[in-house]
Parts: structure tokens; sequence; C-alpha cells
């Protein structure tokens, strides 16, 4: 197996070949400046790692692991836009730098170039690969407007929550590795475990994003602190909170949370700190984690790979960005 370092390189000047700013300027530089600011890439690494580990030639999954990265990167600069996020990656966001409608079309050029770089595969597989692109992203867009939609409902169950979260988050996940499995020519059954495999680790990944989100500073994490409250983003974190507290902690979360300033975010997180919210998101994330294993041994790769997704999952959960 080559390191995820060599790996990353190749796919990295593949990526910079395909990319280049061209006419007109201010649709091109925003694609290059959010696509040059990296990321962990782990999307392509998940899809690249599937296909080698199903016994695919790695060559032919390069284009659909850019597409993929390229298409995580569309929905960020959209995302940002929802959410009013001023940073990504330390760096302005793209409607920041630029302004909404250049992130807007710039967005929607990358989704097209995205869908292109994917078919760039086996012709055998395409329509397969396709299949479960155009169904991804179709579930992302759900995803992110129930995520939208929950800013304002009243009440959100911890369980609508986790539904919210698989769409907008989770199926890219699952979905990268599917899709590195066609390639390689997996059977269903292995296909559909390894889905299931991405899809609890992205759980377990957008709980640790919420989790950061509160517990991380923006020189790691890259991100401002407590983004997620100024934008009354109901959080696992704030949910299991809510859950948790006597009736007065449940008052002032609910008062604090109506009012998104600085000074409110520190009183939330104090009352997380009582509620011992941190090591009630890490329970959390661990049980998805180990759902996630029980697919991982169904999709019964060679040792070596299972190995390494068991000890990149779990790099995954304790990272710091
Ligand atoms: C950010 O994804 C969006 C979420 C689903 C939480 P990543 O945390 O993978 O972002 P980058 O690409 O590494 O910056
Ligand atoms: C991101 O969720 C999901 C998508 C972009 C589809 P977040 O809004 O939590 O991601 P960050 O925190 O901005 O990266
Ligand atoms: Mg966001
Ligand atoms: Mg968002
Ligand atoms: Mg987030």
């Amino acid at each position: 197996m080559i390191s995820d370092q060599s790996l990353l390189e190749l796919f990295q000047k593949t990526l910079q070949k395909t990319i280049t700013v061209s006419e007109p300027r201010l649709l091109y530089e925003p694609i290059v400046y959010a696509l040059q600011q990296g990321g962990k890439r782990i999307r392509p690494l998940l899809l690249l790692r599937s296909c080698e580990a199903f016994g695919g030639v790695i060559t032919e999954a390069l284009y659909p692991a850019m597409g993929i990265e390229i298409f995580h990167n569309f929905t960020l600069l959209h995302d940002d836009i929802m959410d009013q996020a001023p940073l990504r990656r330390g760096q302005a966001t793209v409607y920041q730098k630029y302004n909404s409608n250049i992130a807007i079309l710039s967005g929607d050029a990358m989704f097209a170039i995205a869908c292109s770089t994917m078919c760039n595969t086996k012709a055998d597989k395409v329509s397969y690969v396709m299949q479960s692109f155009s169904k991804l992203s179709l579930e992302i867009c759900e995803g992110q407007q129930y995520d939208m939609d929950f800013e304002t409902q009243n009440s959100v169950t911890i369980a609508q929550y986790m539904d919210m979260i698989k769409l907008k988050t989770s199926v890219l996940l699952g979905g990268a590795l599917q899709i590195g499995a066609i390639i390689a020519d997996a059977s269903v059954e292995q296909q559909r475990a390894i889905y299931e495999f991405g899809v609890n680790i992205g759980l377990a990944f957008q709980l640790q994003d919420d989790w950061l989100d509160v517990y991380s500073n923006t020189d790691t994490f890259g991100k401002i602190h407590g983004g997620d409250i100024l934008a009354r983003k109901k959080t696992f974190l704030y949910l299991k909170a809510l859950e948790v507290a006597n009736e007065y902690q449940k008052q002032e979360l609910v008062q604090y949370f109506a009012d998104p300033k600085d000074k409110n975010i520190e009183y939330i997180v104090a009352i997380y700190d009582a509620l011992n919210i941190n090591k009630l998101t890490k329970e959390a994330m661990r049980l998805y984690h180990e759902k996630a294993l029980i697919y991982l041994r169904q999709a019964s790769l060679p040792t070596e790979f299972s190995t390494y997704f068991k000890t990149l999952s779990e790099q995954l959960l304790e990272r710091e960005k």
C-alpha cells in the first residue's frame, strides 16, 4: 500500500492540472482559491483507498476522487453563505472574499466540473457511479434544508438531528467509499457494507465537527469559535444539553440561544460544561464508530485494508480540525 502522503500528492498534481484560472476570471479564481486551501482531503482518500482495497486500479478512480473533492468544496461555498461563516481553513470564506453572487455561481460551476470529472472512469461503470453520485447530491440538499429548518423550529429531537446529519454529511463519506468499490467491481453486498461503514463514520464525523465548534480554538480549527451558536444551529451538543438540563438550565439555554452574541456563547458553553456535554458527545461518537466497525467487518476486506480503515476512522474522530 502506498502512503497516504504519496497518494494525496498524486491526487494534488492531477487536481492542479485540471483546475486552473481562466476567463471569466471571477468565475474560476474563487474555485482555485477554495481548492488550494487544502482541507483534509478525506473524501478522495476514502474513494481511492476503497478502490484499492477491493482490488481495483487506483488510476481509474483518480478523476472520480477529484470529482468528489470538487463537489465537497462546492457544498462548502454555498454552506458558508447559508451559515454566514466568515472563516474556513483559516482564511476568508469565498462569499466574504468576493461576494455571495460569486460564491453561488462559482459553486454551480464546481458542481458541473465535478459531474464531468466523476464521469472520467471505466466506461462500463460510469452510469453506476453517476447514480450513486446524483443520489447523494440530492440527499445533501435535503440535509442542508433540514439544517436550516431546524434553526427556527422550536423542538428538534436528537433522532431528527441524526437523520439530518446523515443527509448533509454522512452520505458523502459513504458515497465516496461506495464509488471506489463500484470502480473496483466489488459485489453489491460489499458496496453496501462499505457505504454503511462510511455513513456511520460520517455521523461520528459530524458530531466531532459540532464538538470542535465549541471545544477547539480558531487557530487549529480554521473556523470561528462558537459559529454554530451564532448561527442558531441546533447541534448535537445543544440538543443533548436540552435533554439533560434541569428546568432552570433549560430556560437559560433557550434564552441565550435566542440572542446569539459572544457573551452568550460563553454562557452556553458554561452550561455545556456543567452538564458534561463534552463527554456525552464523545460517548455518542464512540457508539457510531463501533457500529461502523461492524459494517467494516462485513465488507470482508484483506486485513491490511480493514486495519487501515479502522485506524483512519479513529484518527478522524480524534481530529483537531
Ligand atoms: C467540513 O468538512 C464539512 C463537514 C461535513 C463537517 P471537512 O471537515 O472534511 O472539511 P475540509 O475539507 O477538511 O476542510
Ligand atoms: C456541513 O455542515 C455540511 C455541508 C457542507 C453539506 P456544517 O455547516 O457543520 O460544516 P462546517 O462546520 O461549515 O464545515
Ligand atoms: Mg457550515
Ligand atoms: Mg451548515
Ligand atoms: Mg460545522
